[in-house]
This record gives structure tokens, C-alpha cells and sequence, in this order.
């Protein structure tokens, strides 16, 4: 099958498209078989590519964790999905390529009305900002959020669903073209971190202090933002992709009475079942409604895999990146 393959630990141009790669066994019967039709990019596949991730995954190995694509075999123990069913889902690695085998469980159908790139778009950040909103902050109508990182895949998905949910939206990032995404998504305001002081801006605009904030990216607007909370406001760390990971004055917690709080997506199934399920079902009917659609900021072939790589390590990636397989 054609795949995009890292064979060797670098930087995203080490990626090679090959012609011949095996195509995975289905020997778990457990297991289905999908003929990937659209994957989307991740930082933590730039990550993976490098062996900069939290745990190693050994080379040779196919990147991309989010696919969307049609079933083509089922294993002999799975029920509910059959040949034909197009389908989305997650995994560490393996969908920058024709096929690939995962669990039946990490499946998904794709709602009436959805293409396979918004499909595909739509499984990690959606769920990470789904969760840091619904079930960590426990965001309710009316309140304001500051997301960090806004123009990228957490962060614009954390702006469009804040504003589903009735919250009062400032997104913060590096760029004016990447605010005018976050505002045409729902947010009532932005803010340009190069351009402007982001704990004096963010006073300004916010002079009670903000209720929740969301931060995928780290670094040096960590702490700012952390300011920017009203007393006994929510802080919710999601990730790392300025590279850096900031060292908060603990004093600031105790000063705010915040709560300080993270997860990484991949540990809620094995700890938090129940809310997981009652999260991704309520995103569902979101999508399914039309109401939540992930902006595809770039789109490239299995063939441009690297480029599509760069596009995100650079953090030039506004919204979702798209790589078309089939
Ligand atoms: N906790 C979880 O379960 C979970 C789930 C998904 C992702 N994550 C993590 O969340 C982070 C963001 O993921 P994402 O999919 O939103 O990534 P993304 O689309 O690439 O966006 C990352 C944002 O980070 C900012 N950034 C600052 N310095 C950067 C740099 N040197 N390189 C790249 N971006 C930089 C950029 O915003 P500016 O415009 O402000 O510079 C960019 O828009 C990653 O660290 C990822 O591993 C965590």
C-alpha cells in the first residue's frame, strides 16, 4: 500500500512516501480494516517524527493518529460495523497511509452530511478542548475564556465550542490572519501576542479577570494568562508547542484561589469512562447538527506528507491540516 513513512528520527522532511509498504495484518479479531480516505496532521506527529514525545514509538513507522475512511474487513469479534461503513477515529500512529487497522472501539460513524476531511478533522482537538471545557473548567454560559494558541487545532476548536456554549471568547495568537479565524469561529475579541503586551492587553479587555483559560501552547504566555484569571478561575494546561514548559509561581494559585488543572486525551478512557462517553456523544450531536464544523485551514496529498508536517511544526497550521490519502 502507498504510505507516508519516518524511518529514520527527524525533522518532517524525513518522511518518504513509499509505494509497497505491507499493508497491517488484521490478525485481532477485535480489529477493522479501513481504507483511509482523509487524515489530519498533529503537533505530536512532528513530535513522534523527532522522538521529542513522551515515549518512543520505534522506527519504521507510518505518523498520523486521525483518519476518516470506509471499513473494508471486519475481525470475526466485532459487531455494529460492517464493509461500507465510513467511519472516523483516533489512534497513536498509522493513518498517513491506504489502510489501517485499529480496534473497533476507537471507531466511530461518520454523521449524515460529513465530508471524510472534516471527519478526520474532527477527532483530537475537538475532544481535548470538548473536555477541558465541558468536564475540567466546567464552563457555564455566560463566562469568559481566554484561549491561548487560538488560530491552532485545540485552540481554534476550544474557541468554536466556547462559543457553542455560550462563553465570552478573547483568543490569543501570533498572528492577525489567525484572529480573524478565531473571530469568524465565535470569538468576541483577539489578541496579537507579538504585537501587543498580553498581560496589560489582556487587563484591559478584561478588567473582572477571566473565568477559564485554555492553554495548548506554554512558554512565556503561560503566566500572563494565568494573571488574567478572576479569583477561583480555572487554568487548564493542554500542551507544549511554544517548546517550552513554564515554571508558574505557585504563590499566584494560592493569591487567586485557581484551580490549576491538565490531562493528556489518550489517559480519560482508562480513567474517566463515564465522562468521556457522555462528552464525545454530546459532540457528536453537535457535529451531526451542523452546529460545530472544523475549519480546515490547509490541505495537501499523501504525497506532500512532509510539507503538511512542516506547515504544523512551523505553526503556521490555522485550524486543521488535512492530508487527502484516498
Ligand atoms: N492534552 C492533550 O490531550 C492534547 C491533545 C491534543 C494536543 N495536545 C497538545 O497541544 C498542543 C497544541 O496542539 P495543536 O494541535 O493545537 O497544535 P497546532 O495546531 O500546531 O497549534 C499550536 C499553536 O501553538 C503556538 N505555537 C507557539 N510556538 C510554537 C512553535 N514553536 N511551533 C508550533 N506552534 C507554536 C501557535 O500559536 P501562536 O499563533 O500563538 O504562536 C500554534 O497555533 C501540542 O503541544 C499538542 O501536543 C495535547
Amino acid at each position: 500500500m502507498r504510505a507516508a513513512v519516518c524511518r529514520q528520527f527527524g525533522p518532517p522532511e524525513s518522511i518518504a512516501v513509499e509505494d509497497s509498504y505491507p499493508a497491517p495484518d488484521l490478525s485481532d479479531v477485535d480489529s477493522v480494516r479501513v481504507r483511509v480516505a482523509a487524515a489530519a496532521v498533529n503537533f505530536p506527529d512532528v513530535l513522534f517524527m523527532a522522538n521529542q514525545y513522551q515515549m518512543t514509538i520505534p522506527v519504521p513507522f507510518i505518523p498520523g493518529s486521525e483518519f476518516a475512511g470506509v471499513i473494508t474487513e471486519v475481525g470475526d469479534g466485532v459487531a455494529g460495523l460492517a464493509p461500507g461503513d465510513r467511519v472516523m477515529g483516533t489512534t497513536m500512529v498509522g493513518a498517513f497511509a491506504e489502510e489501517i487497522v485499529v480496534a473497533a472501539r476507537s471507531l466511530s460513524r461518520i454523521p449524515d452530511g460529513v465530508g471524510a476531511p472534516a471527519a478526520a478533522a474532527f477527532g483530537v482537538a475537538h475532544r481535548t478542548a470538548y473536555h477541558a471545557l465541558r468536564t475540567i473548567a466546567e464552563a457555564a454560559a455566560g463566562e469568559r475564556l481566554v484561549v491561548l494558541g487560538a488560530g491552532g487545532g485545540v485552540g481554534l476548536a476550544a474557541v468554536q465550542l466556547g462559543a457553542v456554549l455560550g462563553l465570552d471568547v478573547t483568543a490569543v495568537a501570533s498572528s492577525d490572519e489567525k484572529l480573524a479565524v478565531a473571530a469568524s469561529c465565535g470569538a468576541a475579541r483577539g489578541l496579537n501576542h507579538k504585537t501587543a503586551d498580553v498581560r496589560k492587553a489582556l487587563k484591559e479587555a478584561l478588567p473582572g479577570g477571566t473565568d477559564i483559560v485554555i492553554d495548548p501552547v506554554g512558554g512565556d504566555l503561560a503566566e500572563p494568562a494565568l494573571r488574567s484569571l478572576r479569583w477561583a478561575g480555572r487554568f487548564v494546561t493542554l500542551g507544549y508547542a511554544s517548546g517550552a514548559i513554564p515554571k508558574i509561581p505557585l504563590n499566584l494559585v494560592m493569591l487567586k484561589g485557581c484551580q490549576v488543572r491538565g490531562f493528556q486525551i489518550r489517559d480519560l478512557v482508562a480513567n474517566v469512562p463515564e465522562l468521556v462517553r457522555r462528552d464525545e456523544a454530546e459532540l457528536r450531536e453537535l457535529l451531526a447538527a451542523g452546529k460545530v464544523t472544523p475549519h480546515i485551514g490547509a490541505s495537501f496529498t499523501l504525497g506532500e506528507a512532509a510539507a503538511a508536517l512542516r506547515h504544523v511544526a512551523d505553526g503556521k497550521a490555522i485550524g486543521k491540516v488535512v492530508i487527502s490519502v484516498g
